[in-house]
């Protein structure tokens, strides 16, 4: 059985410390204007989970009137503190722990969280990119199959969940076990962050397509595409997805065609890679 329309916005990649003060004001006024039934913030509150960095991520969360849900970031997690980053990975979230990996409960529609930021990789390092573990998607299904037959599902991820990119390269650990399992249980589509790109894609896989949808970042750490969000209009099982932007940018001038590896943005052959740790040049709009 099929609710009404909702509209929920689904942001990402916030980054307090590098955040976009204009986008965020923005996007603020979006949300305190229109009032869309829901946000979920798909991780990457921060840009290296300091102290200062949660507290102003924290209160610009808290000031939301609408309700919200919030995946963990890769950058999200104690990074100079190693004591902490292994024992007590979420504390730095304690003012919106209530949203933190909390699902959302729509007429008809649930957004149910899955992890796939770790504090650890045996398999590789740095730990930066995805890995759903056995008990982060064990978790999100039984989520899922807690709702009755009919119920519409979005699931909220911070990393995309593509495991391979073309050329082999390993992506999101797990990623493609979890796609199928999400496939086969009909989910409307996966929202993920951490690419800072927005994206609206079908992935096939070995239970039936997946819709990946990707939100772009709002702070100045851009890719290749200006800070936006996505709105999504969901009627009956038709979802539509909308990256707003302040620079008028079309939708699918903004959307990328491939999940790219990271959020750094894209190099001329043959241009030097930027020194970890500098904020990449800022791109020209792409109209
Ligand atoms: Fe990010
Ligand atoms: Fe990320």
């Amino acid at each position: 059985m099929y609710g009404g329309r909702l509209k929920l916005f689904h942001l990402s990649d916030i980054h307090f410390g590098l955040e976009d003060r204009l986008a965020l004001d923005w996007a603020r006024a979006c949300i305190a204007r229109e009032k869309p039934h829901a946000v979920a913030i798909t991780g990457d509150l921060t840009m290296r989970a300091r102290h200062r960095e949660f507290r102003a991520a924290s209160a610009w969360i808290s000031g939301l009137e609408v309700p919200v849900t919030v995946e963990v970031g890769n950058h999200d997690i104690p990074y100079f503190n190693l004591y902490e980053r292994f024992l007590g990975p979420y504390g730095r979230f304690k003012a919106i722990k209530r949203m933190v990996e909390s699902e959302l409960d729509l007429p008809g529609l649930a957004v149910v969280p899955l992890r796939t930021t770790t504090r650890a990789q045996y398999q590789r390092f740095p730990w930066s990119n995805g890995w759903v573990t056995g008990k982060a998607l064990a978790q999100c299904l039984a989520a899922i199959d807690a709702h009755p037959e009919g119920t519409r599902i979005l699931v909220a991820a911070h990393h995309p969940l593509t495991e391979r990119r073309h050329d082999g390269k390993l992506l999101t650990i797990n990623g493609t076990r979890a796609m199928e399992a999400l496939a086969g249980r009909k989910v409307m589509a996966v929202l993920s962050g951490h690419i800072h790109d927005p994206f609206d894609l079908v992935a096939e896989t070995a239970a039936g397509p997946l819709r990946m949808i990707g939100a772009g970042t709002l702070s100045r750490r851009i890719r290749s595409t200006p800070p936006s969000f996505n709105e999504i209009l969901i009627d009956g099982d038709d979802l539509r997805v909308e990256a707003r932007n302040l620079e008028h940018v079309a939708t699918p001038d903004m959307q990328i065609a491939e999940v790219p590896e990271n959020a750094l943005p894209p190099r001329e052959p043959g241009e030097p890679v930027a020194p970890v740790g500098t904020v990449p040049p800022v791109d020209p709009p792409v109209h």
